[in-house]
């Protein structure tokens, strides 16, 4: 019998995450880098295959969607257009005691909860109306004079003395070539989605596309974040993936909702239970957005987005046209039933679904963190082990003579060798069967493949399944096709 454990804590998963080889602080004998953070042996899998599922989620499930890989450089007017250089801010605010430097609108958020924990729903959702509406106007002397009035201390100083509220360009820049003036200055990519963009009319051309279609991008993006903190949920440096589907203007709300629905089921067919996903409406809007939505996942630190689904319009497109003087249309020969004529030229309109590879791995990593008492009274005892998808586990199969000696080791190792190139397998050898069951448990193995004497009379084997420790005999001959079927990236894919 089993009870639920204490509620998981962010610092449960982040010392879990580096005892077990999923994520380290970066250049960590240098004492880390903040908000910089490196996947480890088994990070790197879990990582890689939720990226795979993503892009088959994209590329494989959908005829009209297509992949590209485009570079981290990119033109400094791109941009310009894009309205990164002008727009890409954070409003941020200083504490002249502890000399802490915060977000205003962050601060202004954490308010609004505590109001709405404090059963002051119609006071918080007020406040971040205010909040939305100074922001929009620019008005940050007003953003200060509302941190104020709320009574917002700084949480290490305890002071309310604070100083302007100032816009913080979050790209990073760079230098081309060796003379370093204006002209060589280059951004990292805030985001990926401007490579789609500017690749919108190779694509369509040179694969024939067809409004409504989409282009699908994974790849590194970096934001000199005011306030990194939440681990992996907050960095400098991370991975987005990214999808611009294109669509003929005037049904792009259509197409939103779709999206929304669809992205909504791929974080169920991973594994995140409904009851941990919600969507919540933008109160401000980017400024290349006409409606916009996120995903949120229940982190330990509470809902807290993984994915934006953004309505953007042709602001895009439009502004890389005007800036680039080179025109980036479409012609849709398809008849408008009401004029009856083709549609014609037009720049397309764009839904983007936007989540990051990090974030999501954090969410993936936070579900799967299971702590349980098994037994009762004097008998109970606490087992930890990580209940990740079996499509997207670092090791799929663990193979465990129950002792090295009598050729056991040899006929595990055959095993293993016979189904490494089908999906990631181990062999281990090291310590009492129970221990190595728990090894595997940590890192979220789905399968331990325990190998006895009587395996040298029946060619059968005893798999043991994870999330109950239930175990079962099976024949030698059946592993790949057994195994192979649960552990598919299909099963994923089949459920979205
Ligand atoms: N192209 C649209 C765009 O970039 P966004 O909401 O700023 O939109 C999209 O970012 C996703 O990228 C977020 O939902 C989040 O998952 C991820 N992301 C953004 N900033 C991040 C950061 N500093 N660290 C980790 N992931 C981040």
């Amino acid at each position: 019998m089993s009870q639920s454990a204490p509620a998981t804590t962010l610092q449960d998963i982040i010392a879990h995450a580096k005892e077990y080889g999923f994520v380290f602080p970066s250049s960590e004998i240098y004492d880390g880098l903040q908000a910089v953070y490196d996947y480890g042996q088994n990070g790197v899998e879990l990582k890689n295959n939720l990226k795979a599922a993503w892009w088959k989620s994209m590329t494989q499930l959908n005829d009209n969607i297509v992949g590209i890989d485009a570079a981290i450089f990119m033109h400094p007017l791109t941009w310009k257009a894009s309205g990164h250089v002008d727009g890409f801010n954070d409003p941020m605010i200083d504490n002249k005691d502890s000399k802490k430097r915060y977000r205003a609108d962050q601060l202004l958020e954490g308010k609004a909860e505590q109001l709405a924990n404090e059963g002051k729903a119609d006071e918080a959702k007020a406040l971040l109306e205010k909040m939305g509406q100074l922001l929009s106007a620019e008005k940050l002397d007003e953003v200060r004079e509302l941190i104020v009035a709320e009574n917002i201390v700084c949480p290490v100083s305890g002071t309310a003395n604070w100083t302007d509220v100032r816009q913080f360009n979050l790209m990073f820049s760079t230098q081309v070539g060796s003379v370093a003036d204006d002209a060589s200055q280059i951004y990292l990519r805030p985001e990926t989605a401007q490579g789609i963009f500017v690749n919108f009319l190779n694509v369509q051309k040179s694969g024939r596309m067809k409004v409504p279609f989409g282009i699908a991008q994974i790849g590194k993006a970096f934001r000199n974040e005011i306030v990194a903190r939440q681990f992996t949920f907050r960095m400098r440096e991370f991975e987005q993936m990214e999808m611009q589907f294109f669509v003929r203007p005037g049904t792009e709300m259509e197409w939103y909702e779709n999206w929304k629905e669809t992205r909504l089921r791929f974080h169920k067919a991973i594994g995140l239970p409904a009851e941990s996903l919600q969507y919540h409406d933008h109160e401000k809007l980017a400024h290349y957005a006409n409606a916009a939505v996120d995903i949120e996942y229940k982190f330990p630190f509470g809902f807290r987005e993984i994915e934006g689904i953004h309505s953007r319009t042709d602001f895009d497109l439009r502004n890389h046209q005007e800036l680039s003087k080179k025109k980036l249309q479409y012609f849709d020969p398809n008849v408008d039933p009401e004029t009856n004529k083709p549609y014609g030229n037009y720049i397309p309109y764009v839904v983007e679904t936007s989540v990051g590879a990090d974030r999501l791995f954090l969410a993936t990593f936070c579900n799967a963190y299971t702590k349980e008492t098994v037994g009762e009274d004097d008998k109970a005892k606490e087992r930890l082990y990580l209940k990740i998808h079996p499509a997207l586990a670092p090791v799929k199969a663990a193979v465990l003579p129950l002792v090295k000696k009598d050729g056991l080791a040899e006929i595990a190792q055959d095993i293993s060798n016979s189904l490494k190139s089908s999906f990631r397998t181990v062999y281990d050898d090291g310590g009492a069967i129970g221990k190595r069951y728990t090894r595997q448990d940590l890192i979220g193995t789905p399968f331990c493949i325990a190998v006895d004497y009587e395996t040298k009379e029946d060619n059968c084997v005893t798999i043991r399944h994870r999330d109950s420790t239930e175990q079962e005999r099976v024949p030698i001959a059946s592993l790949k096709e057994k195994i192979g079927q649960a552990v598919a990236i299909e099963r994923i894919l089949e459920a979205i």
